[in-house]
């Protein structure tokens, strides 16, 4: 009997990986995570429907095994921390993941593939001075996840980066629409519902058009999508 498709989520104790868990489930995926062992015990409600692997997400050793027979990995990159823990994590995951896997990485519109994505004067700010305040604090180091992006960007793997908009709390909209570069009408709203930012990583496990791209998304329901549509 063939065995059900298995991906892993890594970095599935956070809020993002939570709602890619549920997503998945749904769709008959056998899910596995990877999360830090301080934060296994926030994954009880899924019970044993997931299998946790406790590790640090840069743990190669942990990867590995977490990432043996996956068809799928989510990875949720995030800044946290100035010991290069998303570029970590992201060499982990592109090391040890099977061959034909697909690879679907989350960060957010600061990361541009090509340079030409067109950012308001707000976020090149908040960027600024939030780069320099957390690095300078510690708890933070922005440019770590561009350098997880660069190093996934020049791999020949099957991969996928999902560039979040600001996101929020809320019932789903449905699949974001998304864009190639920030800065294209259909994103100028900068708004999406956190579990459809999980909904659409989960989707692209599934959609070869959006091998070696990166996304940027936006709610389905907001105003510059729905102006699109109606242009359209
Ligand atoms: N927040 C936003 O407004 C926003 C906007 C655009 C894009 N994004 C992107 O969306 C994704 C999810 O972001 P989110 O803000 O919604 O966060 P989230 O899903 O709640 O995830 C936060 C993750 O960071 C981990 N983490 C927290 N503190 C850490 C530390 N000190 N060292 C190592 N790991 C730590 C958490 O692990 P534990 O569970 O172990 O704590 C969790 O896996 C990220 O890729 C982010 O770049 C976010």
């Amino acid at each position: 009997m063939a065995r059900n498709r298995r991906i892993c989520i890594i970095g599935i104790s956070g809020k993002l990986g939570q709602y890619m868990a549920e997503h998945a489930l749904a769709r008959g995926w056998e899910v596995r995570g990877v999360c830090r062992p301080e934060s296994v015990g926030k994954l009880a409600r899924f019970g044993d429907r997931i299998t946790v692997f406790p590790g640090r997400t840069d743990d190669a050793a942990v990867i590995a095994r977490a990432l043996q027979g996956c068809d799928g990995v989510l990875t949720v990159l995030v800044p946290w921390g100035v010991d290069d823990y998303a570029s970590g994590t992201a060499r982990a995951v592109l090391e040890h993941a099977e061959p034909k896997a697909r690879l679907v990485f989350s960060c957010g519109w600061h990361v541009s593939r090509d340079g030409k994505d067109r950012y308001s004067l707000k976020l090149r700010a908040f960027v600024a001075v939030f780069g320099a305040i957390a690095r300078a604090l510690r708890f933070a180091d922005i440019s770590d996840q561009l350098r997880a992006t660069c190093m996934i960007f020049d791999s020949d793997r099957d991969w996928t980066v999902v560039r979040g908009s600001d996101l929020e709390e809320g019932e789903s909209q449905g699949l974001p629409v998304w864009s190639r570069h920030v800065g294209d009408p259909i994103l100028a709203s900068n708004r999406t519902r956190r579990i459809d930012f999980a909904l659409f990583m989960v989707e692209a496990l599934e959609n070869d058009a959006l091998i070696r791209e990166a996304p940027a998304i936006n709610g389905r329901l907001t105003p510059s999508a729905i102006a699109h549509a109606r242009a359209a």
